[in-house]
């Protein structure tokens, strides 16, 4: 029996993470704490949120006090640690939300777990989601591994690479029993449309401009959410204390080519003729900054736990594409600002 504090939960990634576990361990309780930022929307979870072993916690990691009493209430032996700023854009014109809540806030989680699990810390997961950006900008070789040395070039990333710092600390000085994964790019349904998938995905529906930065010619590496949670699942089992784990899907695109096959993929789903949301494409001014490549070597968990991504882009987006076209009532409120209601219709209160 384990009960878990899962930070984030409305997220993204946060609620394919709370989904998984709350349905495949009905034994475990899981507690979502979040603070429901413009990126948390609690209409993600509506499918889980009536689950006896599930429980949403509205809150900040911030709140030193406030995590210490879930501590105190809960009894957790596991936390995942999902909660971030996590758009590199935002993070350009608004740095120190990103250092308060990435930094500051993963500190205060590994304190409170710290201080209710000091004397009995053998059974205890501290689990802490991260990034690749840590690593840097890759040119146009190599891959990043568990050993690359720290590189952040983005307010977003330098402070998800201070939070990994402090979790490494909390390990070493305290013997806080942390397990880190650092994922590429992640696409599926459910992601806020200022990313660059879910907004294309938005614009074409709409035929509104898809703005690509610069020339197109970065690449990412993307891998389907649910290829990451399941890899989140079998690190938190079975990886081992203290390690870095790294997660990706050997699946590099440049922008351009990754929108082109959106573009591709859309006008077929839409019975558009070919070509039609191409002349959508907008080349604009490109991020300050930009990193060009960053590409995921997964070797580590492959050889160690036996993950391999489950899915091929081109099935994975058309899911995503598919997804996104059937719950079009969930883009118009998230792009509305709608769903920022939800939690007063459902929690009655604020
Ligand atoms: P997201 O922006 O979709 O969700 C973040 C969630 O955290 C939201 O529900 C938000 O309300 C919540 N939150 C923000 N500040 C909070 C605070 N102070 N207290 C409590 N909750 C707060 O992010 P995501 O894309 O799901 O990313 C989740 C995690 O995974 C992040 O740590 C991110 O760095 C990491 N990550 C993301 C990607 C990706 O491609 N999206 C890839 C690798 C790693
Ligand atoms: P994004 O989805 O913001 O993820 P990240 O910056 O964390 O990798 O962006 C993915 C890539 O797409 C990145 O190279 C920036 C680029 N991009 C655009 O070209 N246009 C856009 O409107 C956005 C949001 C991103």
């Amino acid at each position: 029996m384990h009960s878990i504090l899962i930070t984030g939960g409305a997220g993204f990634i946060g609620s394919h993470l709370t989904r998984l576990f709350v349905t495949r361990y009905p034994n475990y309780r899981v507690v979502n704490l979040d603070k429901l930022t413009y990126a948390g929307n609690l209409e993600n979870l509506k499918d889980i949120e009536g689950m006896p072993n599930y429980q949403f916690v509205k809150g900040d990691v911030t709140d030193l006090e406030q995590v210490r009493g879930l501590f105190a209430e809960h009894r957790f032996t596991g936390v995942l640690h999902c909660a971030a700023e996590s758009h590199v854009d935002r993070s350009i014109t608004d740095p120190l939300s990103f250092v308060t809540t990435n930094v500051l806030g993963t500190a205060a989680v590994l304190q409170a777990a710290k201080e209710a699990w000091t004397g009995a810390m053998d059974d205890k997961v501290f689990y802490h989601i991260s990034t690749d950006e840590v690593y840097g900008s890759l040119g146009k070789e190599g891959f990043f591994t568990e050993k690359t040395a720290y590189d952040p070039r983005s307010p977003y990333s330098a402070s998800k690479a201070s939070s990994d710092h402090m979790v490494r600390a909390f390990y070493h000085t305290y013997g806080l029993p942390v397990k880190i994964s650092n994922c590429s790019n992640n696409y599926g349904p459910y992601h806020f449309p200022e990313k660059l998938i879910p907004l294309c995905i938005h614009n074409i529906i709409n035929s509104k401009p898809l703005p690509v930065y610069g020339k197109g010619e970065n690449v990412r590496d993307w891998l389907y959410v649910e290829d990451h949670v399941r890899a989140i699942d079998l690190i938190f089992h079975q990886g081992k204390v203290g390690e870095t784990y790294n997660i990706g899907g050997h699946n590099e695109w440049t922008n351009i080519d990754l929108v082109k096959e959106l573009c591709r993929q859309m006008d077929e789903k839409l019975g558009r003729d070919k070509g039609t949301s191409e002349q959508l494409i907008t080349f604009v001014k490109d991020r300050a900054g930009h990193d060009l490549r960053y590409a995921i070597d997964a070797t580590k968990l492959k050889n160690e736990l036996g993950w391999v991504p489950s899915l091929q882009f081109e099935e994975g987006i058309s899911k995503t594409i598919d997804w996104y076209l059937a719950n079009k009532e969930w883009l118009d409120d998230v792009t509305s600002g709608n769903y920022l209601r939800y939690y007063d219709q459902q929690y009655h209160k604020r």
